[in-house]
């Protein structure tokens, strides 16, 4: 007898926007983390916060700093950004125009729900960070992917016709997931590209100080044609080792600044006194932890260069900056299969290029935001995961 299949109505009434999020997402969970596991999955620091900024939160807190913070962020964090904001852009900066963010994620998702309607065209460079397209699902707005050149740059004229009747371009400098930095010639080609069109960027540049090309870093507001239409994301996320500290920036034109403090008062209301006055200590007085752990980072990344190069079948990515490389597999697997496998067989955990967009596909992207001991070992169990899938 064939099975009797019933299909129950759904139990409550959820609303469309949350199907589209769940249809659009390529995002995948970390993995457990197990005692036999080498994590090389994570995107965030193993370095703990710098002990200055626990200490200004436990200071804070001991002062009683227990009261909401005013909506846009506390004034004296947003002065010492905006003066660091003036440096960065070459430009006047007032701090009215910063807005004090739950972590990245949060200032992003204002940013996006500030400005994109349903229907509206958002491009987005495939492969790049998913939480975008997620975001712009949620807005019903409409993302157009666009396939990046062979080097993981951007291919221009591709970007030029996407960029046709485009509302919004997003994207990252440096680059989750590829490691690429995008320099001042290219983002001046995207300058001319949006030149008398009125699409608005938004510049996610979360991985700024951990850029190892030896160029100084470019910043997208400090392009002449880029600055006066882009919103710049900002998180103490990656700089500052404070993932689970929750707290970013957003700095742009004042009126998508006021469109996106709308959006963020009304999903978070203010952002922890607490946590602005720790992240104001780590602003004026933390550049040396900042460089000594990029020093880190730089040293850890010849490391996985190193290893990675030694396994037959992997095209490596230029690493310029982040924490991540991006090598492609000559396996004709899906990326989803092969990172499956290499948990389950090898013990090592790294992400599925696919997560993050379809030309991430026979891709991976490995993190050395981990130790040297973990990146050769984790290596090791690639190139051993590999051989076993030939
Ligand atoms: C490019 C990029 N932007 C933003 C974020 C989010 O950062 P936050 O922890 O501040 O929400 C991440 C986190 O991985 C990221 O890779």
């Amino acid at each position: 007898m064939p099975p009797t299949i019933t299909t129950q109505p759904p139990l409550f009434d959820t609303a469309d926007a949350v199907a589209r999020i769940a249809a659009a997402s390529r995002r995948t969970q970390q993995p457990q983390s197990r005692a036999d596991l080498v994590s090389l999955a994570m995107g965030e620091p193993d370095f703990d916060t710098p002990q200055r900024v626990t200490e200004a939160a436990h200071a804070s807190l001991r002062a009683g700093r227990s009261h909401y913070s005013p909506l846009l962020g506390e004034p004296a964090l947003r002065e010492a950004l905006a003066a660091r904001l003036a440096k960065i852009a070459q430009a006047p900066v007032s701090a009215a125009d910063v807005l004090i963010t739950q972590g990245g994620t949060a200032g992003l998702a204002a940013s996006i729900l500030a400005i994109v309607d349903p229907g509206d065209k958002v491009v987005v460079p495939d492969p790049t960070y998913s939480l975008y397209g997620d975001l712009v699902a949620m807005a019903g707005g409409t993302v157009v992917p666009v396939p990046l050149a062979p080097d993981l740059h951007w291919d221009l004229d591709r970007l030029a016709d996407a960029l046709t009747d485009a509302k919004l371009f997003v994207f990252c400098n440096p680059v989750n997931p590829t490691g690429i930095v995008h320099g001042r010639e290219e983002l001046e080609a995207l300058a001319g590209l949006l030149d008398g069109t009125p699409t608005i960027v938004i510049s996610d540049e979360a991985y700024a100080d951990l850029d190892y090309t030896g160029r100084p870093f470019t910043s997208a507001i400090s392009v002449d044609g880029l600055r006066e239409r882009t919103l710049y994301c900002q998180t103490f996320s990656k700089s500052y080792a404070m993932t689970g500290w929750r707290v970013g920036y957003l700095w742009g034109p004042s009126p998508l600044i006021q469109a996106s403090a709308r959006v963020h008062n009304t999903f978070n209301g203010s952002v922890n006194t607490v946590v602005q006055d720790a992240a104001l200590v780590a602003v004026e007085s933390c550049a040396e932890d900042v460089a000594s752990m990029r020093a880190a980072y730089e040293q850890r990344r010849e490391i996985m260069r190193t290893e990675l190069a030694k396994i037959p079948g992997l095209t490596l990515s230029a690493p310029e900056g982040a924490f991540y490389q991006f090598p492609r597999y000559d396996l004709d697997l899906p990326s989803v299969e092969v990172v499956a496998a290499l948990r389950t067989a090898h013990g090592v955990a790294v992400r599925p290029g696919s997560e993050f967009g379809a030309q991430g596909e026979h891709h991976l992207r490995l993190s050395y935001a981990a130790g040297p001991e973990a990146i050769v070992e984790g290596v090791r169990r690639l190139a051993d995961g590999l051989a076993a899938l030939r």
